[in-house]
């Protein structure tokens, strides 16, 4: 049974309903049965809809899909020592955000919605109105006016309506939930469905590693989107029989936005004000993430922690991965950098699996910054 559950009132919606929240205000989140035949899973094609049987799309007709997903899982050396990291920096617009707009805009489809509202930082609206575009559905996408050039463009070529909000991160949520209120709300931190995209990054750690969880994941953590979608995607396959437990989730914020740390560390049970400031990491600079206290939970409960970076890693950590031939987003070296410190103390064991999020050709104004400061190196 596929199910709309509400985290703060427990009422439950049947998810044939266009709903994003629940009457009380609360947060949704999506339940249904996952199965996974491993023949059939193994005889499709390599992409993300492989795992169909956990997938909440009714019809095969209703997928949108461009062939995505089912990244690599290739050993890079992170500060030195080696991890699996999935390459979610070639999926179609650049992010692994092509997960979560993949399953959410395929069911916006089989809803029969005809137009969608989504706010960003500048990788998901740039996932979802390429989604939007090849779905036929109109889309409208709120991002800070500071936004890179490269995602402001991509998201205007793909067709979609590119409001430029000034202001913060969270001047913009503030503008898209008046649009939500009579509209589609696609977002990739309020929508169920996006976190049922995001969880296939499980999936397919799971079967890349020969049908086996690896011990620990490390993951970005501003609205926590692929991190939330991984907990909800290894917690379907330990419930199918399919793993022995679920990884320890390690989770990676940039020190200079960092509420959850704040929280975790506080041993706080709210998520706290903090003073945001700027940092090269972008896509996780999120003050008021919707579904902290979800994040918090998936950290505690599997027994991990919450790792911050400062500047100066994440410009190593760049430089580093860049050196090794990987071209990816500054943000995408926020979570590299952490996983460096994180494996240099790790046991030998321990197997770790980590993402490169974002593509690098997103950046390049911050590459030629980051470039100039480091010209002696
Ligand atoms: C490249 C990149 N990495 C990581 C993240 C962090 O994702 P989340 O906010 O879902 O935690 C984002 C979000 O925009 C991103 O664009
Ligand atoms: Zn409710």
């Amino acid at each position: 049974m596929t199910r709309l559950l509400c985290t703060r009132c427990g009422t439950e919606y049947p998810a044939s309903l266009p709903r994003w929240k629940c009457d009380c205000g609360g947060l949704l989140d999506l339940e249904m049965a996952a199965a996974f035949p491993r023949e059939k899973i193994q005889a499709r094609p390599p992409t993300l809809w492989r795992y169909r049987e956990a997938l909440p799309v009714a019809d095969d007709k209703g997928i949108v899909t461009f062939g995505e997903g089912f990244t690599p899982l290739v050993p890079f050396k992170l500060g030195g020592v080696e991890a699996l990291v999935k390459q979610d920096q070639i999926f179609p617009t650049g992010s692994y955000k092509d997960r979560g707009a993949a399953v959410l805009v395929s069911k916006a489809k089989e809803l029969g919605i005809r137009s969608v509202v989504e706010d960003s930082s500048g990788n998901a609206g740039c996932a979802i109105a390429a989604w939007c575009a090849r779905a036929g559905i109109a889309c409208q996408i709120f991002v800070p006016a500071s936004t890179s050039p490269a995602k402001t463009a991509q998201i205007s070529m793909y067709g979609a309506e590119l409001v430029l909000v000034p202001g913060s991160r969270e001047d913009t949520a503030r503008a898209v939930w008046m649009a939500a209120q009579t509209k589609y709300y696609a977002s990739h931190s309020w929508n169920p469905f996006f976190f049922h995209g995001t969880k296939t990054w499980a999936f397919e750690v799971w079967e890349q590693l020969g049908w086996r969880a690896p011990d620990t994941v490390i993951l970005p953590a501003g609205n926590g989107t692929l991190l939330l979608g991984a907990w909800v995607g290894f917690a379907e396959l330990l419930k199918a029989g399919e793993i022995q437990s679920v990884p320890k989730i390690v989770a990676v914020q940039a020190e200079r936005s960092a509420p959850l740390a704040k929280a975790f560390h506080e041993k706080l049970d709210y998520i706290p004000a903090i003073d945001k400031k700027y940092t090269l990491a972008e896509g996780i600079a999120i003050a008021e993430p919707a579904r902290g206290l979800q994040i918090l939970q998936a950290v505690r409960e599997t027994g991990g922690d919450i790792l911050t970076v400062n500047e100066e890693e994440i410009e190593i950590s760049l430089i580093d991965i860049s050196r090794q031939g990987a071209y990816i987003e500054p943000t995408a070296a926020a979570t590299t950098a952490a996983a460096a410190r994180y494996l240099r103390e790790k046991r030998d064991s321990e197997l770790v699996a980590t993402v490169f999020t974002g593509h690098g050709l997103k950046s390049t104004e911050k590459m030629l910054k980051v470039l100039e400061y480091h010209q002696d190196e």
